[in-house]
């Protein structure tokens, strides 16, 4: 998604002469009903896998709204990314239980093990490191989830053979 987006955005332009022709036919289906901005924004971001300024800006211009606004509704929601996210979205749970079991040494470890901080994407692409806030496995914690996997009493050392699957 990532790269048909590249292909997409100008070089020398700063994205007005942008062309997300995709979700036009998306936009012109919402507009003017309730909730159409957030339903918008899900699907660009499943077109073009992300959500980035000169798209935001297309989307406001669309449904005539300020790009204040639909930045605004990007920026609250975590499900929302302005920039390229990671094949994989790995979230450790730092909600009370896997927080004093370990959870910050789990971020830790992924931190060294993929090299990124957290809230990046790895240079290769493959993985979004995130934390979430309960993630209903609390009685086996520490948890972390990828994608839609949960993995239960995770310690550093389970990371490499847990990422290995993917
Ligand atoms: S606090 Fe981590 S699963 Fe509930």
């Amino acid at each position: 998604m990532g790269e048909l987006l590249k292909e997409k955005i100008c070089e020398h332009c700063n994205g007005s002469e942008t062309e997300f022709g995709e979700i036009d036919a998306i936009i012109d289906y919402y507009k003017g009903k309730d909730g159409c901005l957030i339903q918008v924004l899900h699907a660009a971001q499943g077109v073009y896998g992300y959500l980035p300024l000169p798209l935001q800006r297309h989307i406001a211009d669309s449904l005539d709204i300020p790009v204040s606004e639909v930045a605004g509704v990007v920026s609250f929601y975590s499900f929302f990314s302005p920039t390229p996210r990671g094949k994989h979205t790995i979230r450790v749970c730092m909600g009370t239980a896997c927080y004093v079991r370990g959870g910050k040494k789990i971020v830790e470890s992924l931190e060294k093990t993929l090299n990124v901080e957290l809230g990046g994407t790895t240079e290769d692409g493959k993985f979004t490191f995130e934390i979430a806030r309960c993630i209903g496995a609390c009685g086996l914690a520490p948890a972390i989830m990828i994608d839609d996997e949960v993995y239960k009493q995770v310690t550093p050392s389970k990371i490499n053979a847990i990422l290995a699957e993917y």
